[in-house]
C-alpha cells in the first residue's frame, strides 16, 4: 500500500515537472532593453507574445537571453538599430498602413531617457 502510494506521488510530481517544462520559458512581461544614447526602451513583451503567437517572429534574429541584442552588437554580429529598424519599426509601420492595431514609429514613444 504504502509503495503504491509513493509511486503514485512520484508520478503526479513528473507530470507537474513536464506541464511546467512544456509551457516553456516565455520570458518577462515587460523588457527593458538597451538604447544607447537615445535612452532605453521599455519593451512590452507578453502583449507581443498575444498580438503574435510566433516567438520567432522576433528571436529567429535573436536569442531567448536577457540582453542579448547588446551581446549580438557588441561583438558585431547584430548592427545597431538593426532590429529597431527591420522588425520593431518596419512591423509598426505596415500594419499602421494596413489599419490594423499597431505600435509606436516616433523615437520618444519608444526611447524614454534614463
Ligand atoms: C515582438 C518581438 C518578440 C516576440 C514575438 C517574442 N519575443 Fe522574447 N524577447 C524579445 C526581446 C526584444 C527580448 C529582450 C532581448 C534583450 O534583452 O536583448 C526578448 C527576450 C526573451 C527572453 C529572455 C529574457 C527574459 O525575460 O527572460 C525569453 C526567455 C523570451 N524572450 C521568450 C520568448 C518566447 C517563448 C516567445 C514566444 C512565445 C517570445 N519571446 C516572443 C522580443 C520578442
Ligand atoms: C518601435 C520602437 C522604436 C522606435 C520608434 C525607435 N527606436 Fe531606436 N531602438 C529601438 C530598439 C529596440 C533599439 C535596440 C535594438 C537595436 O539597436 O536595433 C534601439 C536602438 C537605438 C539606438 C542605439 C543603437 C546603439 O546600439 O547604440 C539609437 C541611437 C536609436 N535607437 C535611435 C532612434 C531614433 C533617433 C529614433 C527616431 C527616429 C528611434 N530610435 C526610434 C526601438 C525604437
Ligand atoms: C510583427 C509585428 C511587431 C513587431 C516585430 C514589434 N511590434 Fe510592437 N506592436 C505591434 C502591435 C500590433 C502593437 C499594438 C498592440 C495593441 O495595440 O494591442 C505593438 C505595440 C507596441 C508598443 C505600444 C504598447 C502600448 O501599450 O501602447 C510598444 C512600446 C512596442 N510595440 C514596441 C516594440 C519594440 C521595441 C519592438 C522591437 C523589439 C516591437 N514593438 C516589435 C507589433 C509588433
Amino acid at each position: 500500500m504504502k509503495a503504491a502510494l509513493v509511486l503514485l506521488i512520484i508520478i503526479a510530481v513528473s507530470v507537474a515537472a513536464v506541464a511546467v517544462v512544456g509551457a516553456g520559458n516565455q520570458g518577462a512581461e515587460n523588457i527593458k532593453i538597451y538604447g544607447g544614447s537615445k535612452g532605453n526602451i521599455l519593451f512590452p513583451h507578453h502583449a507581443h507574445q498575444d498580438q503574435l503567437q510566433d516567438c520567432n517572429t522576433c528571436h529567429s534574429v535573436f536569442p531567448q537571453e536577457a540582453d542579448s541584442i547588446k551581446k549580438l552588437k557588441d561583438s558585431d554580429q547584430l548592427k545597431k538599430k538593426q532590429v529597431m529598424n527591420k522588425q520593431c519599426i518596419k512591423c509598426h509601420r505596415d500594419e499602421k498602413k494596413a489599419g490594423n492595431p499597431s505600435g509606436p514609429t516616433t523615437c520618444s514613444k519608444c526611447h524614454v531617457k534614463g
